[in-house]
């Protein structure tokens, strides 16, 4: 379960309240779809818990970008079956909702309500609905609206030091291999007004870090308060004035978006922290090309270059498909130089995954399984060692990190350093002083690093 949304559920149901349970599947976006449903559904009484188990409400709220996340959430289902109480309402909402839409009740007959990302701020209405008509109707909404769902949500919550908030989604770049742009809607912006609002309250909450949500961020453009339209790098500069904000982050950009104002950034506003995640997908120009992703391999390098020469130490991330429909052995390795090349600090890998609706699913020349697997592990083996070669350089030097919580053991803290690499800290003082550093940035000597993080002392 994601730590924000742990954060956020009731420790203890108040008397008169119904229990809702709420699954967050797949990206950061539906993290924060979750957690703004949770708090949509509270003053309609309804407090959060974290199990299915004896919940009168279930919202799952799904991923569709490869088939795996889609079989989860129903066999997910099926076992809900078993604990949920009898007149429990199950809710699919997120993007296999809005995929399958009423397909999804011939699959799940228990389902009673199925709507898509974009008409999630309804769910209170579908809930209502589904209670008064409860097993005899069932309410279906995929609308894709232009964005109302922000102006119908109620003023956020903040749930630790860190917090996640959308500032642009949906896609009008239709990669081959991509749902996206049918399940989340066209390309918009939230405006810059309502973004810097929503950032003030929660830095007011006691949040220091804010990563900004986007499926092409760096393509963001709104509108402040003044009446004038901020680019990304406008709106990061904008969100570095509001006070308590120390560190800013944003995820996901796409190559043929980048100008000079985001090569700038990362040199012109020390709050913007040094870590990128910039997909390219593959190594291959004949692949990138099958792709529909209308950029080359050395133009995405020649990016990671001028990103290095303004901030050499920035930690470059990404996110890589293999066995997409023709793609040979020789492609598979120009993949695997591409990201020994970039030296990732840290980096995701996929096995294509045809999508139905999608123009890759229908190409005749699709990578069989046995293949992809083993590319896949080649591929996941290969961004490991790259990412251990990364954290490694950073073995006896100092850093700073932010607290967000306690680590597996007594006298260890946990939290992330500027470069985003986990971390645990080794501090002094008693559990009461201890507690008080949550939410602080502290100096720290990196001792030694773990496969995947780093482990120092407080300074
Ligand atoms: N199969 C496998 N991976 C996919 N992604 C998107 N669609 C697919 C698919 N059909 C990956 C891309 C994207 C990330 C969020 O998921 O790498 O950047
Ligand atoms: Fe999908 Fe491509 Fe849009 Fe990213 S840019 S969401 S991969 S279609």
């Amino acid at each position: 379960m994601p730590v924000l949304i742990q954060h956020a559920i009731d420790s203890e149901i108040p008397a008169g309240m119904k229990r809702l349970f709420v699954k967050s599947y797949g990206c950061q976006m539906n993290v924060y779809d979750g957690l703004r449903m949770a708090e949509l559904m509270k003053p309609h009484g309804y407090a959060l818990t974290d199990t299915y188990d004896g919940a009168d409400l279930v919202v799952l709220n799904t991923c569709h970008i490869r088939e795996k996340a889609d079989e989860k959430v129903f066999s997910d289902i099926g076992r809900m079956k078993k604990v949920t109480a009898d007149d429990a309402i199950i809710a699919v909402g997120g993007c296999t909702g809005q995929a399958l839409g009423a397909d999804i009740f011939k699959r799940a007959q228990q389902v009673q309500v199925v709507f898509g990302p974009q008409s999630m701020h309804r769910l209170p209405e579908f809930v209502e609905r589904a209670t008064r008509h409860h097993g005899l109707s069932r309410i279906v909404d995929t609308e894709l609206p232009e964005l109302q769902k922000f102006d119908a949500l109620p003023t956020p919550g903040a749930y630790g030091p860190t917090a996640f908030v959308t500032i642009q989604e949906g896609c009008d770049k239709f990669c081959t291999y991509c749902v996206v742009p049918y399940t989340r809607g066209p390309e918009l912006s939230r405006s810059a007004k309502d973004v810097v609002k929503e950032v003030q309250i929660l830095a007011e909450q006691g949040v220091r870090e804010v990563c900004l949500l986007g499926q092409n961020v760096n393509a963001y453009h709104g509108v402040n308060a003044a009446g004038k339209e901020l680019t990304l790098a406008g709106l990061l500069k904008e969100l570095a004035q509001i006070n308590g904000i120390e560190r800013l982050r944003f995820t996901t950009s796409h190559p043929n978006n980048m100008n000079d104002e985001m090569f700038n950034i990362f040199a012109e506003e020390e709050k913007v922290m040094p870590y990128f995640h910039l997909p390219v997908q593959s190594g291959s120009n004949k692949i990138l090309a099958a792709m529909n992703r209308n950029h080359t391999v050395e133009e995405y390098l020649s990016h990671v270059e001028r990103l290095r020469s303004v901030r050499p130490d920035i930690a470059m991330s990404g996110d890589f498909i293999v066995g997409f429909p023709g793609e040979t052995e020789e492609d598979y390795l120009q993949t695997l130089s591409v990201i020994a090349e970039v030296g990732y600090g840290t980096a995701y890998g996929f096995a294509y995954s045809p999508r139905p609706g999608t123009p890759g699913a229908a190409l005749s020349n699709q990578v069989e399984e046995a293949v992809k697997k083993e590319r896949l592990a080649g591929m996941l083996a290969a961004i490991e060692a790259c990412q251990e070669n990364f954290n490694s350089t950073f073995v006896g030097k100092e850093t700073t990190v932010l607290v967000e919580g306690p680590g597996d053991q007594d006298g260890l803290l946990k939290g992330r350093t500027p470069h985003n690499i986990s971390c645990t800290i080794a501090v002094s003082g008693d559990a009461e002083a201890q507690t008080q550093l949550i939410g602080e940035i502290v100096r720290v000597k990196v001792t030694s690093q773990r496969k995947f993080s780093l482990h120092g002392e407080q300074l």
